[in-house]
């Protein structure tokens, strides 16, 4: 088999405080034919995700090794198998797995890849609702704050990969759920599909006293469980609001990614203590085990149209760079791919 050469998406520089354009750039590579025990694969849809930004930062020690300047970037993506030397894997095969991002070609040894179920749901959906992202929401709400019928369940980016889907869990669970999102066309879309009993729009208050206000009036018995992806004033808020015997699922803290400096607070975590509170952080690998539970309730939602799920779409691996940025802008409603390749060749 010959070699490839394929687009990658490399880092210039790592980037300080918000990444722009200027930190990423697109160089041409050669692909090498499948070894023994491996196969090439040829990238479809890749993802962009906030965690990509925690991995441009070499100074700071995470669960993930910082991205390397010399290799491209890599992430999740869903790819069709073009050669394989792995017995488990044909040449045609659709696979999704967590390397094939930022590239159009790339050699894989067929780790922590998974085949894509044919005809379920449009491909990105394997990146976002019956993916990472999913599971992520599963995990927090079924694994760690357990919402009953009739709790207040507070969700904050509530309209992205992941707040969508714990929305749409806490009400098949009878939860009451209050979300928070950043633009107007957001809070429509909770309301309308996902089906939300509150959408407050972050973007209408100030501080976190004034969304403490509106938390305390939509939710005056307290917040029984609040999934946390941004920080920040929403943290602040929803510690002020939270009721006694509280989970809290510490997911993200987007608002903070981008930051040089610590931020100072949030002045009110001794209200986890006098609330009996339960706040659990946790990184979605640690529930990889529990995949086939999350795909037995979530996958036949997501195929009856039960679970909704929204995705912003990008045209072109040279747009990676731009959609990834977007998550930080707020640019993206529900999950954001880029379409590196055709379905089939
Ligand atoms: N623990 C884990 O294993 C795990 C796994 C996956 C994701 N996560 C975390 O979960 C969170 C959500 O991830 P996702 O993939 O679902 O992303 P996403 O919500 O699809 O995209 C990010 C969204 O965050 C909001 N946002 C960005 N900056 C903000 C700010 N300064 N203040 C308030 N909102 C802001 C924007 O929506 P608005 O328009 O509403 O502002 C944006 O669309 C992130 O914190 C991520 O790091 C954790």
């Amino acid at each position: 088999m010959p070699e490839r050469q394929s687009k990658a998406v490399f880092l210039k520089a790592y980037p300080q405080g918000m990444p722009s354009d200027a930190d990423f750039e697109v160089r041409k590579r050669t692909v090498p034919a499948a070894g023994a025990g491996e196969m090439v694969c040829r990238t479809i849809w890749m993802s962009v995700d906030p965690y990509m930004r925690g991995r441009m930062r070499p100074d700071v020690k995470s669960y993930i090794p910082p991205f390397s300047l010399d290799e491209p970037l890599s992430g999740g993506a869903v790819a069709e198998v073009v050669e394989s030397n792995i017995p488990d894997f044909s040449v045609g095969d659709v696979i999704v797995d967590f390397v094939g991002g930022w590239k159009e070609y790339y050699v894989s040894k067929g780790e922590q890849t998974q085949k894509v179920v044919p005809n379920l749901a449009p491909l990105p959906a394997w990146l976002g609702v019956l993916g990472m992202p999913g599971l992520t929401a599963w995990a927090g709400v079924t694994q760690i704050m357990k919402p009953k019928e009739g709790e207040t369940l507070f969700v904050s980016g509530a309209a992205g990969a992941v707040g969508s889907v714990v929305c749409q869990l806490g009400k098949l669970r009878g939860a009451r759920v209050v979300a928070s999102a950043g633009s107007p066309e957001k809070i429509r879309w909770l309301k309308e599909e996902a089906g939300v009993d509150v959408a407050l729009n972050y973007k209408d208050y100030k501080n976190a006293g004034e969304l403490t206000k509106a938390l305390g009036e939509t939710a005056p018995k307290g917040v029984d469980c609040y999934f946390e992806n941004v920080g920040g004033m929403h943290l602040e808020a929803a510690l002020n609001c939270i009721a006694a015997g509280g989970r809290i699922a510490l997911c993200g803290m987007i608002s903070m990614y981008n930051n040089n400096e610590p931020e100072p607070g949030p002045p009110n975590l001794i209200n986890l203590i006098g609330r009996g509170v339960m706040a659990r952080g946790f990184i979605v690998s640690e529930y990889a085990d529990k995949a086939m539970e999350f795909a037995a309730e979530v996958a036949p939602l997501v195929a009856s149209g039960k679970i909704k799920f929204q995705q912003t779409e990008y045209d072109g691996l040279d747009k990676a760079p731009e959609a990834f940025l977007g998550l930080f802008r707020g640019d993206n409603a529900g999950k954001a791919v880029v379409r590196v390749g055709p379905d089939s060749v």
